[in-house]
């Protein structure tokens, strides 16, 4: 059975028991809305410590004012079913006053690594999530914090983040979990019409090709990057943001002899998709 908590104080109850009998924690930070994807990250949290902390909230400050805040979906009840069927012990779903109480004024914010690729589209988006995610760590004090693959980004910075201010804890990466076609899964896939779900798997396909390209035979990364644009935009892509070869860690332009990490945001209709692909 998954309890579910909504206030701090019964968070800390919790955790202060579970720390008094000896029990480490994994913490799984989520929007909800969950799927297979995030099952997978509970489970890799179950199977590293003893008890297991999923956090449902959909957090306001990593959403510019024209972004998807108001339709992003809210599905708690089939969320905690789900949660429950993996072995998850908490869920804690704060309140935004819980969160972000009135005269909330602080920010944690990484440099750097932030100002290329979603940092360049979505300027508010990493500031949010530091912010939230810090504070996340903070009331839970997990020994483990899990994090998808498919936010390849927000994992390097949120490891950033966490070595940089001695936070105590080991960041882990689950790798991503696909659709059959190859459609990495994301909660805003919810938004694709028929038409361009058909059209979505493209994304997976244009990244590996291009990673493919250039580890095995040898293309020069703008070139393959160019091609991988050109096949998203004739797929049905409305716009590319980004599209680029990345040093895997610093997400620097690549060089060849650097770990290689194909990253990608593409709007396919009102939806934005962002996928990543790597050695
Ligand atoms: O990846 C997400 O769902 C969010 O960015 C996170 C890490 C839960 C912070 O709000």
């Amino acid at each position: 059975m998954t309890s579910i908590v909504r206030t701090l104080k019964e968070l800390r109850q919790i955790v202060t028991d579970w720390r008094k009998a000896g029990h480490s924690i994994a913490l799984v930070p989520t929007m909800g809305a969950l799927h297979a994807g995030h099952l997978d990250l509970v489970r890799a949290a179950t199977a590293k410590a003893d008890k297991v902390i999923t956090t449902i909230f959909v957090n306001p400050a990593q959403f510019a004012a024209h972004e998807d805040l108001g339709r992003y979906p809210r599905t708690e009840a089939a969320d905690l079913e789900m949660l429950a069927q993996v072995g998850c012990n908490l869920l804690y779903a704060p309140s935004v006053e819980t969160i972000y109480p009135d005269g909330f004024s602080t920010q944690v914010l990484v440099n750097g690594i932030t100002a290329r690729l979603e940092g360049t589209f979505r300027p508010q988006f990493f500031g949010g999530v530091t912010t939230v995610v810090a504070k996340l760590f903070i009331q839970t004090t997990p020994d483990f914090a899990f994090f998808g693959e498919k936010d390849w980004q927000q994992l390097q910075v949120v490891t950033t983040m966490a070595r940089d201010l001695d936070m105590g804890l080991t960041i882990i990466g689950v790798s991503t979990r696909r659709e059959t076609d190859g459609l990495a899964m994301s909660s805003r896939n919810a938004y694709l019409s028929p038409e361009e779900r058909a059209i979505a798997p493209a994304l997976k396909l244009a990244l590996e090709t291009a990673f493919n390209a250039i580890t095995v035979h040898s293309e020069s990364s703008i070139e393959a990057t160019g091609k991988a644009r050109a096949t998203l935009l004739a797929a049905g892509f409305k716009s590319v943001d980004y599209l680029e070869a990345c040093h895997a860690q610093t997400l620097e332009p690549w060089l060849r002899g650097d770990p290689l990490r194909m990253l990608a945001a593409a709007w396919l209709g009102k939806t934005r998709l962002i996928d990543n692909w790597g050695g």
